[in-house]
């Protein structure tokens, strides 16, 4: 489970498999020939569906920032509220030399507002996928907090993790952002699983969610009026063409969100307004207008349930801290204390 600590690298993109070397070329965080295989089996699918993670290189990423900015996307604006006005709350959760720990760590905002409350921190880890977007965030945050251990992790936190060996009393894993709801509710459980392992016997996970609503306020959060989410969105193909030099047209693609109130879940899609193909590699797939790629889920969690599952995975819900319009929900889970 854990190794000697890592230093921050980031991999060098294989490209072996790819068909062209694209111009302006950057390096991909993630390896570039699991891109394509992933790219080509989401295609093939019927109907077609593509991976989330892939959204997130330094473009995606900035873009992803712009996005918590605006008007319509209330999670972040909520969550950071309830982070603030807990950050003793959080502090007492993870008591006295605690190893804090951040899958898909981003700018590292919202850990901010309650890492100066901890109590003799025995170290900060953060995770992502964005090598560049990692070093540039925990050069700032080391400037601020000179007396904490960061020790910044390049990984994807779903293909499994080891961490630096950081001697502490208690780890608790943080993850924040709702990004549970962008795995389908089996991966979730899993994730969570595997988040109380790498937190293990008396760890903790401080866990944000976003809770269901009015389709009128969750679907403007996912189209927003400046078209943001929108480039978000549509950065995917962007990605595809300048790192798998596949042969498509962005402009021919829109974006759409919709709430699936069955499923409870926002969807994005990129929708293709023409009849067209993508050439991927040897490969060609064919759209239809109309015709659509589903690019992520946000599942939004009914808080009762959320509970019972977490109770089922041997997670026990401590504290559970909301906004006062109950929009969104933050919750402190011990490891292997079911009722
Ligand atoms: N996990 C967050 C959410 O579902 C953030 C997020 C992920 C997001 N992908 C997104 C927000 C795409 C807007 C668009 O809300």
């Amino acid at each position: 489970m854990t190794s000697r600590p890592q230093p921050l690298t980031v991999p060098a993109p294989s490209l072996a498999r790819v068909t062209k070397q694209p111009a302006g070329h950057r390096p991909a965080d993630l390896d570039t020939s699991v891109f394509l295989a992933d790219m080509i089996a989401g295609l093939s699918k019927s109907p077609k569906q593509t991976s989330p993670k892939y959204f997130y290189d330094a473009r995606g990423s900035a873009l992803f920032e712009q996005i918590m900015e605006l008007p319509e996307y209330y999670p972040t604006r909520t969550e950071m509220g309830i982070l603030s006005a807990h950050a003793e709350d959080l502090a007492d959760f993870c008591g006295p030399n605690c190893l804090l720990v951040e899958p898909g760590a981003g700018n590292l905002a919202k850990v901010r507002l309650f890492l100066k409350n901890l109590r003799s921190p025995a170290g900060f880890i953060p995770l992502d996928v964005s090598g560049i977007h990692l070093s540039q965030a925990t050069h700032g945050l080391r400037l601020e907090q000179p007396g904490l251990k960061v020790l910044p992790v390049c990984a994807d936190f779903t293909a499994g993790f080891s961490l630096p060996q950081v001697p502490s009393d208690r780890k608790v894993v943080f993850f924040p952002g709702s990004t549970l709801g962008n795995f389908e509710p089996h991966e979730a459980n899993r994730l969570l699983a595997s988040f109380a392992q790498v937190a293990g016997k008396n760890g903790g996970i401080i866990l944000g969610v976003d809770l269901r609503k009015h389709p009128s306020i969750l679907v403007p959060a996912y189209d927003d009026a400046q078209g943001v989410t929108a480039a978000f969105n549509k950065n995917l193909l962007f990605r595809m063409r300048e790192e798998l030099g596949a042969e498509l047209d962005p402009d021919r693609f829109s974006h759409r969100a919709l709430y699936n109130e069955e499923l409870g879940r926002v969807e994005m899609h990129l929708v293709s307004t023409v009849r067209q193909t993508i050439q991927l590699g040897r490969h060609i797939f064919q759209l239809k207008a109309g015709e659509t790629i589903h690019t992520e889920n946000s599942y939004k969690q009914d808080l009762a349930e959320l509970v019972a599952r977490c109770e089922s995975l041997g997670l026990r819900a401590e504290r559970i801290l909301t906004d006062s319009r109950q929009w969104f929900a933050v919750l402190c889970l011990s490891v292997g204390k079911t009722a």
